[in-house]
């Protein structure tokens, strides 16, 4: 077997950790944690989400976010983006990428975005044309991969129509979502063959809810076909408020902990990225959700 023998890690927990907090959390504390990741050697952070504030009240501060954000050299700051009006105001906080999401469910779709697969693409094809042209880089998130809280499993075909869509309107990365966190190895790896039928190896990477506890064996498995991107959350932060009951992303603490193990280079401190996890646990009352970064707080105080 042969794995990559580098890592990037995206930490998505101001993101899709954060849209998903009833209590509401200042957005100097999400700046806060934004800092705290950059400082522990993340080099791609999924800040915020331009979108509706009826619909996520939690990211309404996306601007004030953005504008505190002291930025470091050679780190990407990434935001979600569903349609021109997201676009438009998220273009004046200068994302390094914009974030297009997309469901190979229809009811997700429908549930998370209001609108049908077909329609999300018309929606997305002015986006990513504006943001290209802008020189801003553009992904695509595709939820609801392996399964779907409203229409249960989905099939790799599925998968594969929708990364050819995204594929079509110029959308230049795409992350395999299991959304709910239901699938286990060989489902994952279904549905990234699916989009490998679309896009490169470099340009894929892997976004998955811990929900079922199989989210480091489905992190393990997407590297064994060779992908080297994935999406983390700081203290296993996340969820998404259209699908009830997912629980959060796979902590970034467990993540590193698994790589720098078997020798992956991944470019984060890790003893730092505790801090980070801590420190947002604290503010939110709660132990990290993370096994590593819980077994490293406690030998701290032994
Ligand atoms: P809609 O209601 O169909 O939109 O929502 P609309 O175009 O009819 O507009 C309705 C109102 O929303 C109007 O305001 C618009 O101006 C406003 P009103 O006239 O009523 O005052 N509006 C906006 N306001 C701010 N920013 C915008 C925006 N667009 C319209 N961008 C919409 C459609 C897409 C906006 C809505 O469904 C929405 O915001 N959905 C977002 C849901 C979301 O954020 N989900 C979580 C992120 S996805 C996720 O977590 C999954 C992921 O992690 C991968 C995985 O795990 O699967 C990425
Ligand atoms: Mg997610």
């Amino acid at each position: 077997m042969k794995f990559p023998v580098k890592v990037k890690l995206v930490d998505v927990g101001p993101r899709d950790g954060l849209q998903n907090e009833k209590a509401p959390v200042p957005a100097a504390v999400k700046i806060g944690l934004v800092h705290r990741l950059q400082d522990a050697g993340l080099l791609h952070i999924e800040v915020t989400s331009f979108v509706s504030p009826k619909w996520v009240p939690q990211m309404a501060d996306n601007a004030e976010v953005m504008a505190g954000i002291q930025r470091k050299a050679g780190v990407r700051y990434s935001v979600l983006t569903p349609n021109l009006k997201g676009f438009e105001a998220a273009v004046l906080s200068r994302p390094d990428e914009i974030v297009v999401f997309g469901a190979a469910s229809e009811a997700f779709s429908q549930k998370n975005i209001n609108c049908s697969i077909a329609e999300s693409i018309e929606r997305f094809a002015p986006v990513v044309e504006a943001a290209r042209a802008a020189g801003i880089h553009v992904r695509g998130a595709m939820s609801c991969t392996v399964g779907c809280p409203y229409e249960g499993d989905i099939a790799p075909e599925r998968v594969a129509y929708l990364a050819g869509l995204m594929k079509g309107i110029g959308v230049q990365h795409v992350g395999v979502a299991d959304t709910i966190g239901v699938g286990t190895p060989r489902r994952v790896q279904a549905a990234i063959e699916a989009t490998l039928k679309h896009y490169a190896l470099d340009d894929v990477s892997g976004h998955f809810h811990d929900t079922y506890g199989q989210a480091l064996a489905n992190t393990l498995a997407a590297m064994e076909l060779g992908v080297w991107q994935f999406d983390t959350s700081s203290a296993g932060l996340g969820g998404c408020p259209y699908a009830k009951g997912a629980t959060g992303n796979v902590a970034t603490e467990d993540v590193v902990y698994m790589l720098h193990g078997m020798g992956v280079e991944t470019g984060i401190d890790l003893d730092k990225l505790v801090d980070a996890g801590a420190y947002i646990s604290d503010f939110l009352q709660r132990k990290p959700n993370s096994r590593a970064a819980t077994a490293i707080l406690n030998k701290r105080v032994q």
